[in-house]
């Protein structure tokens, strides 16, 4: 069978392998490449699931409003429970947006390079993405963002921080961004807020064509579950419900987001703990020779002479990286996820066993 005229001519977000999966029984292996939290749940979060499993109603469709959970994060976030919609991960946020705002042929600005697993969603509907190329893709610029939207943009995509530069804009600079494109609706994508602290959840209420999207995938640990929100104007979300399938967001994905919520110092230590542990990292790569991009959020880039053998000598020693040669300017970069300290002794000690051996070279 044909796909749809746009599915035809749909290039695919590169997920790297996810052969780690076969090894995950492997007590050294290091899983770097999708940004995943290396953090052990608290006690209460995992007694709140197997309660649920052995008590639960298992055989019911998931609960498709739950209160507690739009209360925790309403709660959290400092907005009305009005402004909170929960679904099953943030990208799962960004496919409804796009689906919801979109049309064949509307424009779609994002700030490149960035999180490329959202073309895919502007693509599927028929939607262009135009990228804005910063003159330097490792600052924030707000001047020249101001500058480079146009006012024929229906969408603009903005990771903050993004994935992978790291880039941060304050909320003034968003602020003036949604003040200055009044008609243009900004996604603003806070994936990994915990470890920045930066955001613009309170100017929902000020502003109509702002739509946050949050995740539970990153700082707290909980990506096999499936679970992330918005944070925007009870209007956009009455149009977005029409398609948000409620049943989707699996009972025990609520649950732990649930119990991360009302315990979430388990999460505020381990961000505490990568940004000690990413200083020590970025530093250490240094000194043997590789050029570091820091970020203020839970991976770096490192720049090297061959990033595909780099890629494939980490793999030799368990160590999983990600190559970022599908985004332009950074064809010779890999993102590396920080994690604790022991997991960031463990792969420093590879690194500079790799390079005293001559097994990869960092320039
Ligand atoms: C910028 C960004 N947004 C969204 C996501 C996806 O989040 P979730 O796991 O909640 O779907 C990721 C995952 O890597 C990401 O980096």
């Amino acid at each position: 069978m044909e796909p749809n005229k746009f599915t035809q001519k749909l290039t695919a977000y590169p997920l790297s392998s996810h052969q780690a999966w076969e090894e995950s029984q492997n007590p050294d292996l290091l899983k770097l490449d999708w940004n995943e939290a290396d953090v052990e749940l608290p006690e209460s979060l995992k007694h709140s699931l197997v309660e649920f499993i052995k008590n639960g109603r298992l055989n019911w469709y998931p609960d498709v409003a739950n209160q507690t959970l739009l209360k925790h994060i309403a709660e959290y976030c400092d907005v009305p429970t009005t402004h909170i919609q929960y679904f099953t991960g943030e990208d799962s946020v960004l496919d409804f947006v796009v689906r919801t705002f979109i049309s064949p042929d509307d424009e779609v600005g994002v700030v490149a390079p960035t999180y490329d697993n959202f073309r895919v969603f502007v693509e599927s509907v028929g939607g262009k993405i135009t990228p804005l190329h910063p003159d330097d893709i490792f600052k924030s610029d707000i001047s020249t963002l101001l500058n480079r939207i146009s006012r024929h943009i229906k969408l603009m995509y903005l990771v903050n921080p993004n994935n992978p530069t790291g880039t941060l804009y304050n909320i003034e600079e968003i602020d003036r961004l949604l003040c200055t494109f009044p008609d243009t609706l900004f996604l603003i994508d806070e994936a990994y807020f915990e470890f920045t602290g930066v955001t613009v959840v309170s100017l929902v209420k000020k502003h109509l064509n702002l739509i946050v999207g949050r995740s539970f995938s990153k700082a707290f640990g909980l990506a096999s579950f499936r679970i992330g929100y918005a944070v925007t104007s009870p209007l956009n979300l009455e149009h977005i419900n029409k398609l948000r399938n409620g049943k989707n967001i699996a009972a025990l994905a609520q649950i732990a987001a649930i119990s991360a919520l009302r315990d979430p110092q388990y999460m505020t230590e381990y961000v505490a703990e990568v940004t000690k542990s990413r200083d020590r990292m970025s530093k250490a790569l240094s000194e043997i020779g590789f050029l570091v991009q820091e970020t203020p959020a839970n991976f770096i880039l490192i720049k090297t002479a061959d990033a595909k053998s780099l890629q494939s000598e980490l793999k030799k020693h368990g160590v999983y990286v990600r190559l970022m040669d599908h985004l332009q300017g950074l064809e010779s970069y890999v993102r590396i996820t920080v994690g604790p300290r022991k997991s960031t002794d463990q792969f420093l000690k590879v690194m500079s066993n790799l390079v005293s051996n001559g097994d990869i070279r960092p320039t």
